[in-house]
């Protein structure tokens, strides 16, 4: 399925001999119904005029950032509002250096830090410099904040050599960025618990945990970017606040199930990321608990389980829980989803070296009535679209089968 309107990419052209593919690709992007925009960097006019790019795209096209006739149109940060994605193809390795350094130092570098688009990377470089492990420190890097990586093909370069380092040809790069931009669930209401609760002991003390939200809040952007109206019910954390449709700020288990159980009857599907405390204090002391006993105990009682009632809801969202283990985390997961009567659970190791809380990378296995997934160690960001894209399957069949 394509955008209702025709997809704002801007392009950048980087400085190597594939910038002669990336005519070709401004009409195959064209042809899909993107609305294309070029920026090139100074090393790329060496390759390509920017009139041939402006006859294909049918726009001015800008080299430079400080262009006073340029700006007077529209201006650099206009442009970068303009974008929904920023394709960079060819991507070389000094880009992809500067990029990942954050180095705003000609128009393409800094439109990519002023720009909320979404990056997508198609290298072309020597297959010396593609495995230089500077190169692959910087793509991981990018990787690692979401960009989204196309190819390098492997093959004859035109260097002479062989190897990994060839730029996509513009229909694989067109077809992928359009399949990026399917929005299986558009206007589908999501809701999405994300990050720690905080249980009062009294005016200033809490029980808490080691949830940093950051998987919450990063599938909360990830299904926006597929099209959701998502709303976000967060316990208290230290993100800078996602692009979502309504976002609800709660602190305790109690506050987060008043918020969730208010909209879950409207939403197609629920999320559970929060770590939503099992116990909460009996009854929070009035004023400041004194010093003065040597011994202190807390009474704690049970909180409600905010997933699973909303998966006993009659009619129940699609309902995705969260499963962090330290052990036997599949057979736990798999228990969980049965008792919960969740439709997907994503479960994931937690302690130990690798993954889990408080960290940037994380892997998971999701699993589902008849089948399961595997999404290897990657940042959060990236396993977010791919668990994202994965809930959007599974909603839709099992929104086919319910109809
Ligand atoms: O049973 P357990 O707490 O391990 O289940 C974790 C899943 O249940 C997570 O998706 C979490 O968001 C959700 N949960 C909840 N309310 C609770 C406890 C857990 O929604 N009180």
């Amino acid at each position: 399925m394509m955008h209702q309107h025709a997809l704002r990419v801007l392009l950048g052209v980087g400085g190597g001999i594939a910038a002669y593919k990336s005519v070709d690709l401004v009409r195959r992007l064209k042809e899909r119904g993107c609305e294309v925009r070029v920026v090139m960097t100074k090393a790329a006019t060496g390759f390509v005029t920017p009139l041939t790019f402006q006859a294909v795209s049918g726009h001015p096209v800008r080299t430079t950032l400080l262009d006073p006739a340029a700006e007077a149109g529209m201006d650099h940060i206009e442009l970068a509002r303009w974008a929904e994605r920023l394709l960079i193809a060819p991507a070389t390795a000094d880009l992809m250096a500067r990029l990942a350094a954050g180095i705003a130092d000609d128009l393409l570098t800094t439109l990519a830090l002023a720009t909320e688009a979404k990056l997508t990377l198609a290298p072309a470089m020597n297959q010396v410099m593609w495995r230089h492990p500077a190169t692959q420190a910087n793509l991981e890097t990018l990787r690692g904040r979401g960009a989204c990586i196309l190819g390098p093909g492997e093959g004859q370069q035109a260097c002479g050599e062989v190897g990994p380092g060839r730029m996509l040809e513009p229909l694989e790069i067109a077809e992928a960025l359009r399949a990026s931009a399917a929005r299986p669930l558009a206007g589908v209401p999501v809701l999405l618990t994300a990050g720690p609760t905080r249980e009062p002991l009294d005016p200033v003390r809490f029980l808490g945990n080691r949830s940093s939200g950051r998987m919450g809040y990063a599938l909360a952007e990830a299904l926006t970017e597929l099209g959701a109206e998502v709303a976000l019910v967060t316990g208290p954390t230290a993100l800078p606040p996602p692009g979502v449709s309504e976002l609800i700020r709660v602190e305790s288990a109690l506050e987060m199930h008043a918020a969730v159980m208010a909209r879950a009857a409207g939403c197609g599907i629920f999320v559970g990321t929060a770590a939503v405390a099992d116990y909460r204090p009996v009854a929070p002391a009035r004023s400041k608990i004194k010093k003065d006993a040597e011994e202190l105990t807390l009474g704690l009682v049970r909180n409600p389980d905010i997933l699973a009632e909303v998966a006993a809801l009659s009619p129940a969202p699609f309902s995705v829980g969260f499963a962090a283990e330290t052990d036997h985390v599949i057979e736990y997961a798999r228990g969980k989803l049965e008792k919960k009567r969740l439709s997907m659970i994503a479960a994931n190791h937690v302690g130990g070296e690798r993954g889990g809380f408080e960290r940037a990378e994380n892997a998971l296995t999701v699993l589902w009535d008849g089948g399961s997934r595997a999404l290897p160690m990657m940042s959060k960001a990236q396993l977010a679209r791919e668990l994202a894209a994965l809930i959007a399957d599974r909603y839709k069949e099992h929104h086919a089968a319910s109809t």
